[in-house]
């Protein structure tokens, strides 16, 4: 199949090599000039296992190119739409601007037989709208949301565990287009669903808002335990073995972060209230603040921890990506908490294998260290913010050499508390002591 990619991010740039490695010719779009620089000599603009491996052989084959020209989508017949859709500036809502965009690129290049698919998460009611704008070109559209995790992105995408398509009624022939763009997985027995478009959008924020939920019903757990002397991680793993239940996404810690959970839950209340519907997702006000208030209880721990002040104190953060094997700090918990810190007038020094570029391009404030044990040695606190398995594997007795104070706070549970205690630190958890 001839394709094109419109927005090559962490979505886009993926989607367009796993489709080129399928056997796809595909071409990248995106308005960016230095993101299609390194892409186009096989560079990925951000950190993601196995993309760069991906690019160089992809590209190598002659079926992946890049370009800022969207007139060079002319000969696709299948266009996906991969851009982002970023919280509003002023509100909740989702903007749309880059989505509208690029139908805008597209619409001259757009002839009957031609398959539109958007990837990008919408608010329900969005790709009817822009299906009634393609119409005039006899092109159709399918809206076929995209659930992939950044760290396993590149597996997320050739195998997904689920495709869902949301198509107009009747509308076989743009189906029969997909079902071969996605052979691969098919063949393999991927579950494949039709659905109308509202549908389809739905799925997407839905799942993203049960996420969300989930994690934020075991921070609600964690403040609990806080106050009772429970262990949050004893309770999950008990109620994981519930099977309606399920241990996976049940880890409290300093909460969610990340380009999508956060600004995708805001974004579907928004739509919500405008919908008229405002009550019912009214719990997700709360999910998102139950979310917000984990950062703030590593901070007053941290405070508590250091005697009632952070001034002029040593805080090593480790982590500051919104999960691990990331480059991504968008809406990061770890960065929230360095910075929260670094206010409040601590010495903050911030570790991170992948993420220390894009932290200081949005927070030059902050000290970077290059090395885990530039932030560590002399430290008053350590504080680890995300579980990179450098930071869940740290010898708890030779870390001690390096600080001034030996006090931890795992701010993911992710340590082993018992070795770090025996190692002679005091360790405070997430709703654990
Ligand atoms: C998420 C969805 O998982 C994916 O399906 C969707 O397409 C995009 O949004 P992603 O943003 O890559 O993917 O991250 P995810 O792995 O879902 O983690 C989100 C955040 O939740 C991270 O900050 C993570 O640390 C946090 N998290 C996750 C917890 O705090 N506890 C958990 O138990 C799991």
């Amino acid at each position: 199949m001839r394709i094109s990619v419109t927005g090559c991010g962490y979505l886009g740039a993926v989607h367009a090599a796993a489709m080129a490695q399928l056997g796809h010719d595909v071409i990248g779009i995106d308005v960016d000039e230095a993101k299609i620089a390194a892409l186009a000599v096989g560079r990925p603009p951000f950190y993601e296992p196995g993309l760069s491996e991906l690019l160089t052989e992809t590209i190598a084959s002659g079926r992946l190119r890049f370009t800022t020209d969207a007139s060079q989508a002319f000969d696709a017949t299948v266009h996906f739409i991969a851009v982002g859709t970023p919280q509003t500036r002023d509100g909740n809502a989702a903007d749309l601007r880059f989505v509208d965009a690029a139908v805008d690129a597209l619409l001259p290049h757009l002839e009957p037989g031609h398959v539109v698919v958007g990837k990008s998460t919408v608010p329900v009611g969005t790709s009817a709208a822009l299906a009634e704008r393609i119409r005039p070109t006899g092109a159709r559209l399918l809206w076929n949301p995209e659930f992939l995790r950044e760290g396993y992105a590149v597996r997320d995408t050739v195998e997904p565990d689920r495709l869902v398509y949301g198509v107009e009624t009747g509308d076989e022939a743009s189906v029969a287009v997909l079902d071969e763009v996605y052979a691969h997985a098919l063949e393999k027995g991927t579950p494949r669903m039709v659905t109308d478009l509202a549908t389809a959008e739905l799925v997407k924020v839905a799942a993203n808002a049960y996420l969300a939920t989930k994690i934020s019903f075991i921070n609600a757990m964690a403040e609990i335990a806080e106050a009772t002397g429970a262990d949050v991680t004893q309770l999950a793993d008990a109620l994981g073995y519930d099977n309606r239940i399920g241990r996976r996404f049940l880890n409290a810690g300093v909460g969610f972060g990340g380009g999508c959970l956060p600004k995708d839950i805001r974004a579907f209340t928004a739509r919500a209230d405008e919908l008229g519907r405002s009550d019912a997702l009214a719990f997700l006000k709360e999910v998102d603040a139950i979310n917000l208030r984990r950062r703030r209880r590593v901070v007053d721990l941290a405070t508590a921890e250091l005697g009632g002040s952070v001034v002029g104190r040593k805080v090593a953060v480790l982590g500051v990506t919104f999960k691990p094997h990331s480059d991504d700090v968008r809406d990061s918990p770890a960065l929230d908490v360095a910075v929260a810190l670094k206010g409040l007038g601590a010495n903050v020094v911030a570790a991170d294998p992948r993420g220390v570029a894009n932290a200081r391009a949005r927070h030059p404030q902050l000290e970077y260290a290059e090395e885990t044990k530039d932030a560590l040695r002399g430290a008053d606190l350590v504080i680890l913010v995300t579980e990179w398995p450098e930071y869940t594997g740290l010898d708890p007795v030779a870390t001690r050499e390096l600080v001034a104070q030996p006090i931890v706070i795992d701010g993911r549970n992710a340590l082993d508390r018992d070795a770090w205690a025996a190692a002679g630190w005091r360790y405070r958890g997430m709703g654990r002591s």
